[in-house]
């Protein structure tokens, strides 16, 4: 009879420890998502606010910039940094001929805090297709 109940007994608190470990391990990718979430946020905040990266480039057209579509693709493609390239340490890989036009920007982006740069990468490289 004791020993039933000490089985009983170890039983459920297994049961508790399990339960436990699983609101753990269903939380932990949750964490992940908002955090990379907040990034592309953030990201659009300054691409659409005060980047005004949005004024030359539009998610699936082409106006004055290329679109943001065809940025995120030849990035990723060449695995190339949007961060060098907005710290004016890369070369222009998308539209050369255009570069110019482009290079005005890095007044702006050179100033900005390496967190927005990530984030501006993000949320480019987000309109990958
Ligand atoms: C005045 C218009 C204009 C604004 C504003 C502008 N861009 Fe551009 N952007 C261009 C043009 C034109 C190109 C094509 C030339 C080139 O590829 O460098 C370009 C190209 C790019 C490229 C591709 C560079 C490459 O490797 O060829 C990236 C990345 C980019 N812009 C990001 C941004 C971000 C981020 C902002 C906001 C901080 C921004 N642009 C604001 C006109 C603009």
């Amino acid at each position: 009879m004791k020993k039933s109940i000490l089985i009983l007994a170890c039983t459920v608190l297994l049961a508790a420890c399990n339960k436990k470990e699983e609101k753990k391990e269903s939380l932990y990718p949750e964490v992940k998502k908002t955090q990379a979430q907040l990034t592309l946020e953030l990201g659009q905040e300054v691409f659409d606010g005060k980047g005004m990266c949005y004024s030359c480039h539009k998610p699936d057209q082409k106006v004055i910039g290329p679109s943001i579509a065809e940025i995120a693709k030849i990035y990723k493609e060449k695995g190339a940094s949007i961060v060098d390239f907005l710290k004016e340490k890369g070369e222009p890989i998308v539209d050369p001929s255009q570069y110019s036009v482009m290079k005005t920007n890095f007044a702006i982006t050179k100033n900005l805090p390496e967190e927005e740069l990530v984030a501006l990468e993000a949320y480019i490289l987000s309109h990958a297709k």
